[in-house]
């Protein structure tokens, strides 16, 4: 039996991705950076096989995902040209789901293995490609460490890529306060805010966050890159609330507020980026995590590593 199995890390963007250009490729309007990290991860196993199936932590997936994956594998296979039939088991090693990019890692873990199982010469950032088929955010957990999606105008140019930037006092801690999983999938979400009026000025500002976060990288400064984080999260829930839809919860408006009383009243550079989802990330640098986490003692808080790329396990 033909079996290729790889590992792939979840990927926090601090300048979101919202909003497709082209619903099959997964295209989207302006480039995004994350920060990859090292907890959480999926493990994927591929093997060619009779028909597609999909098993999702030892068991079964239900239709719904199943179908997902069956529409993922056929655009692989008529863009790559191969014609096998292929099973796929995954293992999640992500805590909780509501915001936490599991199905970042779950594709990039997916398209590595597969890569590696039917297109053995393609490099990484084809198969961040593969990966943007499944879930844009996944194109940039094929890489880790600081990785921007570049956005690009078609399947050949839209991918991601790692930056030249090592920065390890950098942290990112998770501040958890849901376990459920989003009721409304970002797909649907980013498809009713690109209908908006204020959709276009949204991009735009988020060009220019774009910009200046990478200067912030650059120069290692934990203000710039934790304000403009913090800001391109905001305009991205108020361009989702405009769209009819919150993903906050009380909690996520305590965790917020908590962030901005230890920023303002203890002067701790701590600031905050949220998904699709209502757990919350707190960026900040390793000096200050201990009183940050002493301060959210009530909640349960996770603190990440910078997580490295895709890769295959032998
Ligand atoms: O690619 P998706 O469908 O998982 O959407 C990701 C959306 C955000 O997490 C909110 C932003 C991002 O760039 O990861």
């Amino acid at each position: 039996m033909i079996t290729k199995e790889a590992r792939a890390y979840v990927n926090i963007a601090l300048i979101k991705y919202w909003g497709k250009k082209d619903q099959y490729l997964n295209l989207c309007n302006q480039a995004s950076l994350s920060y990859t990290s090292n907890k959480y991860y999926t493990d994927a196993k591929v093997t060619i096989n009779d028909i597609d199936v999909l098993y999702i932590d030892g068991e079964i997936a239900n239709k719904f995902e199943q179908n997902k994956i069956a529409v993922w594998l056929d655009k692989v296979r008529e863009i790559y040209g191969f014609k096998d039939k292929i099973k796929i088991e995954t293992i999640n090693n992500v805590p909780f789901k509501a915001g936490l990019a599991s199905s970042a890692s779950a594709y990039a873990a997916m398209s590595y293995a597969l890569a590696k199982l039917v297109l053995p010469n393609i490099d990484k950032k084809e198969i961040s490609k593969i990966a943007r088929l499944g879930s844009g955010s996944a194109t940039r957990s094929i890489f880790g460490g600081f990785v921007v999606w570049k956005a690009g105008n078609s399947h050949d140019n839209s991918y991601a890529y790692q930056l030249d930037i090592k920065w390890d006092e950098f942290k990112m801690l998770i501040v958890k306060v849901s376990d459920k999983i989003k009721t409304i999938s970002s797909t649907k979400a980013m498809n009713l805010a690109t209908k908006l009026a204020v959709y276009d000025d949204y991009v735009l500002k988020s060009k220019k966050d774009f910009d200046d976060i990478l200067e912030g990288l650059k120069n290692k400064d934990i203000f710039t890159v934790g304000k403009i984080a913090e800001k391109n999260s905001n305009m991205l829930h108020e361009i989702i609330n405009l769209s009819g839809i919150n993903y906050y919860n009380d909690d996520t408006l305590e965790v917020i507020k908590k962030v901005n009383e230890l920023r303002e009243l203890k002067k701790i550079p701590v600031y905050y980026t949220i998904d699709a989802g209502a757990n919350v990330k707190l960026i900040t640098l390793n000096n200050y995590t201990d009183v940050i986490i002493e301060y959210f003692k009530e909640y349960q808080v996770l603190k990440t590593n910078i997580g490295g790329d895709a890769y295959l396990k032998e």
